[in-house]
């Protein structure tokens, strides 16, 4: 189930190596540290707001949705819809403050060699992001051009945990999720390509990204020929 060798003949057109034939990235904490961007944004609302919060719970945020998050941040009052929108709307206003003066030199080390190493062995390559501001974090960063696809967090009415973004992501690229290898900081991204059936490689501490396939400390040290050697040997197992 988990190593399906019918990948390769499905996507016969694609100059794939193996049976995989994509890499799907997550953007935030793994292209670029806008995490530190949502935490202050974050953190001046939830002081606005007189409602807890620090850095152990903005971990509890990583990778969710920012409706997501305000339920984590507000858990404790009741807001109406309207409130909860207008909640959503200040927290991006003051994220999109910090990012306007994000570029290219906000990629974090290693990721741009990781995309060319990616692009040159024949790989397609997706995004899949539940932020709604994906779209303009990657033109900020100027790396749009490596992509074939990019999903965000308009295009899935479920966020990660649920499948869907991934699914999104594989769908557009034309590859099955079988063949298609993830690139996930949290919890929820790693629980999420699991479930879409794909392979992942989680980056940062055992206690947050021990259930994927894979874990480096950072995107510099990820070794991707160990990496795809090791997918082929563990076909058909
Ligand atoms: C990503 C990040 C979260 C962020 C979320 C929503 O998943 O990991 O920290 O809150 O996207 O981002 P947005 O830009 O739509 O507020
Ligand atoms: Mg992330």
């Amino acid at each position: 189930m988990f190593y399906e060798k019918t990948a390769c003949r499905i996507h016969a057109g694609v100059r794939a190596i193996g049976r995989i034939s994509a890499f799907i990235f997550d953007m935030d904490g793994v292209l670029t540290d806008t995490v530190e961007l949502h935490y202050r944004s974050f953190k001046r609302l939830a002081m606005e707001e007189k409602v807890p919060f620090n850095r152990e719970i903005n971990e509890r945020l990583r990778g969710l949705s920012r409706e997501d998050s305000l339920a984590v941040l507000f858990n404790k009052r009741v807001l109406s819809r309207a409130e909860l929108q207008r909640l959503m709307e200040r927290k991006n206003e003051y994220f999109l403050e910090l990012a306007a003066a994000m570029n290219s030199g906000d990629l974090l080390p290693g990721v741009k060699e990781l995309l060319d190493l990616i692009k040159e062995r024949g790989f397609k390559l997706g995004l899949a992001s539940s932020s709604k501001n994906a779209k303009y974090i990657i033109e900020k960063l100027a790396i749009e051009s490596y992509f074939d696809s990019i999903s965000d967090g308009n295009d899935v009415k479920q966020a990660k945990p649920a499948p869907d973004l991934f699914l999104h992501a594989a769908a557009r690229l034309k590859v099955e999720p079988s063949a298609c290898v993830v690139v996930e900081d949290a919890a929820a991204g790693i629980k999420a390509a699991r479930e879409a059936g794909m392979t992942v490689i989680g980056i940062g501490p055992e206690e947050r990204v021990g259930a994927a396939d894979f874990r480096f400390d950072s995107i510099a040290d990820i070794d991707l020929e160990r990496v795809l050697r090791e997918i082929e040997n563990r076909k058909g197992n």
